[in-house]
């Protein structure tokens, strides 16, 4: 058991993509610093009383006798890269302390405001228009702030790149790099990554949320937009696979040429290669168009029902013993999509994966489906199921989250890679601590 000092004021940080463009000179990798100079020339805004740049040690709790191999990039998140990060003071946040945290405006990020995220059938022509016109702009604007890494082998770091992309294309990203298999000793490990199949899939996938959305606020200038989700329970079908709302497609599957989405295209390839990341973010060109077949897939015959949802509700236990794809009567793993909700112990395919599965295409495809924006709809219903279970058994204390030894899942590792550093156990607050709040939509 190793016992290392905590240093982290973590909870609530505006959430970050990596890698920050301003990290990844060849200065501050030599340093393994990543403490920006703010507008007014000091790291981290030191000399405004925004952070400080301080020593990062992330607390690694493990099982005796366990040996971490450091050849995975991304394991105990993000020593490889970074042992000096910014620390912000109260409202402050980013990865220069430069901006405000998730829900907080202004030069002195005092003036707070709390979204509602709407079933996107409840929004106006007007806001729905609106929200298909922000993640245009969001998937063909380059983020200033951030750039993302490809290599084509991953044993070799020297071949390791970063290259620029759109604001949503981080995003997909961050997702992608998440579930690439884990390299220990040489080997890849496929068994489960940092962002699935262990207790940190729901708070990792709303950190993903809270980033896109401060993204696109922060793009368009618009602080009360909130992203919307789709609540499928009751759906026969796809009921928002029209192109009015997330696209219509054709016999093959690729979405109608008249959709919102139509010459989207997703941002890395390569998902049966373990040894690469992202090949061809440096050529968009050979990237595949998006693709749904939605209601096909004989082993998804239908989406997760009320009932579904209800006796997913009932759980007791954040999550059990081992933590991963078996564990039983754990509401994770439950709504996660792995064991049948009824009885909580029965393998099944249900809740989240059935929906993926159930959709289809490139939302099939595990790495590749947050390309599709119905990926964050589908995500912020997940997270609403979250929030409700958080409510409905008053739980939103950072002890429910469990001690154990999944890779970058224990509560005071980072989840990974999210930039700065959030702990795992602090994710599962009430959303508004986060900046959101959901709307009722059909009794929840
Ligand atoms: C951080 O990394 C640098 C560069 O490898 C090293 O010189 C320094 O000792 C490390 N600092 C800590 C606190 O681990
Ligand atoms: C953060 O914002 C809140 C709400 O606007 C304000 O009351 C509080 O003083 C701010 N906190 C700090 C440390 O500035
Ligand atoms: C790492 O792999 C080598 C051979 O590939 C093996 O001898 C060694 O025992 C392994 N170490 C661990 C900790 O698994
Ligand atoms: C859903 O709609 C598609 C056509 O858009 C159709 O091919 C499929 O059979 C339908 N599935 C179900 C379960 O109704």
């Amino acid at each position: 058991m190793i016992v290392l000092c905590v240093f982290l004021v973590l909870c609530c940080n505006l959430v970050q993509g990596q890698f920050p463009r301003a990290c990844i000179t060849p200065d501050t990798f030599g340093t393994k610093t990543c403490c920006p100079l703010w507008k007014d020339g000091s790291p981290c805004g030191s000399r405004s009383h925004h952070g400080k740049c301080r020593n990062w040690v992330v607390p690694i709790i493990f099982a005796a006798g366990r040996v971490r191999q450091y050849d995975d990039d991304r394991l105990d998140w993000p020593k490889y890269y970074f042992n000096k990060t910014c620390e912000c003071f109260g409202n402050y946040s980013g990865y220069d302390c430069g901006d405000c945290r998730h829900g907080y405006f202004g030069n002195k990020c005092d003036r707070k405001n709390t979204v509602v995220r709407k079933e996107i059938r409840e929004l106006s022509l007007l806001e729905r228009k609106r929200f298909f016109s922000y993640l245009v702009l969001a998937k063909t604007t380059k983020s200033q702030d951030f750039v993302i890494l490809y290599t084509g082998d991953r044993h070799h770091k020297d071949t390791y790149k970063f290259v620029d992309a759109s604001i949503y294309d981080v995003y997909s990203w961050i997702h992608y790099y998440s579930i690439k298999a884990i390299l220990q000793n040489g080997t890849f490990d496929d068994r489960t990554n940092y962002a699935h199949q262990s207790p940190a899939f729901p708070g990792w996938h709303r950190l993903g949320l809270v980033f896109l959305e401060r993204q696109i606020q922060l793009l368009t200038g618009d602080e009360n937009f909130a992203l919307p989700y789709w609540d499928w329970r009751g759906d026969k079908n796809c009921s928002i696979c029209t192109n009015d709302f997330l696209g219509d497609n054709d016999v093959q599957g690729y979405l109608s040429q008249y959709s919102h989405f139509a010459f989207w295209k997703s941002i890395c390839s390569g998902y049966n290669y373990d040894e690469a990341y992202c090949l061809g973010a440096d050529d968009q060109n050979q990237m595949e168009k998006l693709h749904r077949k939605p209601g096909v897939n004989p082993d998804a015959p239908s989406l997760p029902t009320f009932q579904d949802v209800e006796e997913t509700l009932k759980w007791e236990d954040f999550d059990l013993p081992p933590y991963d794809r078996t564990a039983k009567r754990s509401f994770r793993n439950d709504l996660e999509g792995f064991i049948n909700p009824k009885d909580g112990v029965t393998q099944q395919t249900g809740m989240h994966n059935l929906a993926h599965n159930f959709l289809g295409g490139t939302m099939g495809e595990v790495a590749l489906s947050s390309n599709d924006p119905i990926f964050v709809l589908h995500h912020c219903f997940i997270d609403k199921i979250l929030e409700e279970w958080i409510l409905r058994h008053n739980k939103a204390t950072p002890d429910m989250y469990p001690k154990n030894d999944q890779p970058g899942q224990g509560p005071e590792e980072c989840s990974t890679p999210y930039f700065p550093c959030y702990r795992n156990k602090d994710l599962l607050r009430n959303s508004t601590r986060f900046g959101y709040i959901y709307s009722k939509y059909k009794g929840m």
